[in-house]
């Protein structure tokens, strides 16, 4: 084992800590952690943890859920600076106009808001179960935040009216059909899986469009020997691991998430050193939001 892979043994042992990291995150780091997964796993997992300290290697967003779901433990961000450009694009005063706007929608925010957006929303969804989540409720009129392109996909899949907030994630975003259709080209016998929160025009051309731990048991699932991949790179490890015998194809390069790329294990291991990046959340804020969160969670 290497040096540092063993002070972070060590420090989770001193710390009592858990190591929970999104399927994004850099091969080295997605092999230290004790819990790996997409939003709606970690999520989840958030809820059983049983540790002091919660080490999140991902971005501020998901910690913050984490310190939402954990309000005894202390909750720490792998790198400080790792945040997401798109739950950057609304902030609780843009909601609240956006919600006069359009007084009688329910607001169905995704897991990449801040926790103030999250507070200000009726209910959360991830990209794994945004179309169950909206087809829960008994309201006709959506409000979904932020992301333009997830928010298209549920309206897809809806008979509701699905009013979108022009939100998106830079790398999926830069994600072009002709990418696509250029790599089937190259590719003709691939399946073509692919982020929600690729473009319309992108989902229309794959096979499916799944979270990242769908994408994982698509692969697992599949007969298919080749897989068209349009998601952040970091889902490349994971998919490869699973499924050795497999081949895994990039659609582009350019499927980068600069802010997922951020941990490494030196700035977990500084991290837990020096107890630093503490995510919390102020109490009236996490009561408001936890609501939403928790409204997600109970759909099964
Ligand atoms: P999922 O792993 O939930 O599909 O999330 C994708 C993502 O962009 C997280 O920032
Ligand atoms: Fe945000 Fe996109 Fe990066 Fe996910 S991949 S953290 S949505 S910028």
């Amino acid at each position: 084992m290497s040096n540092l892979k063993q002070k972070i043994a060590r420090l989770k042992k001193e710390l009592n800590a858990v190591i929970v990291a999104h399927n994004y995150q850099r091969p080295e780091v997605q092999d230290i952690a004790d819990i790996t997964g997409d939003s709606l796993e970690l999520a989840r997992r958030c809820t059983e943890i049983d540790a002091d300290v919660v080490v999140f290697c991902g971005v501020h967003f998901m910690a913050e859920t984490a310190a939402i779901l954990n309000p005894e433990r202390t909750v720490l961000l792998s790198e400080g600076t790792a945040g997401c450009p798109m739950a950057d694009m609304i902030d609780a005063d843009d909601l609240q106009r956006w919600k006069r706007q359009y007084p009688q929608a329910a607001v169905v925010c995704y897991v990449n808001t801040t926790a103030a957006v999250k507070a200000e929303s009726d209910i959360c969804c991830t990209s794994a179960n945004g179309v169950k989540v909206v087809n829960s409720l008994d309201d006709e009129e959506i409000l979904f935040i932020p992301d333009k392109n997830l928010g298209h996909y549920v309206s897809t899949k809806t008979s509701k009216r699905v009013i979108l907030y022009p939100g998106f994630c830079p790398p999926h975003q830069r994600l072009k059909a002709e990418q696509v259709a250029l790599a089937k080209q190259l590719h003709p016998d691939a399946r073509v899986i692919v982020h929600p929160e690729c473009t319309a025009e992108v989902i229309a051309l794959a096979d499916a469009a799944l979270s990242t731990s769908q994408m994982i048991r698509y692969a697992r699932e599949s007969q298919a020997k080749t897989f068209l991949v349009g998601t952040e790179e970091g889902l490349l490890h994971p998919l490869r691991q699973n499924n050795p015998e497999k081949a895994f194809y990039p659609i582009s390069n350019s499927l980068v998430c600069l802010d997922m790329k951020k941990t490494t294990l030196e700035t977990i291991a500084q991290t837990m050193e020096l107890r630093q990046n503490v995510v919390t959340v102020p109490e009236e804020v996490r009561i408001k939001a936890k609501q939403a969160v928790d409204r997600m969670l109970a759909i099964a």
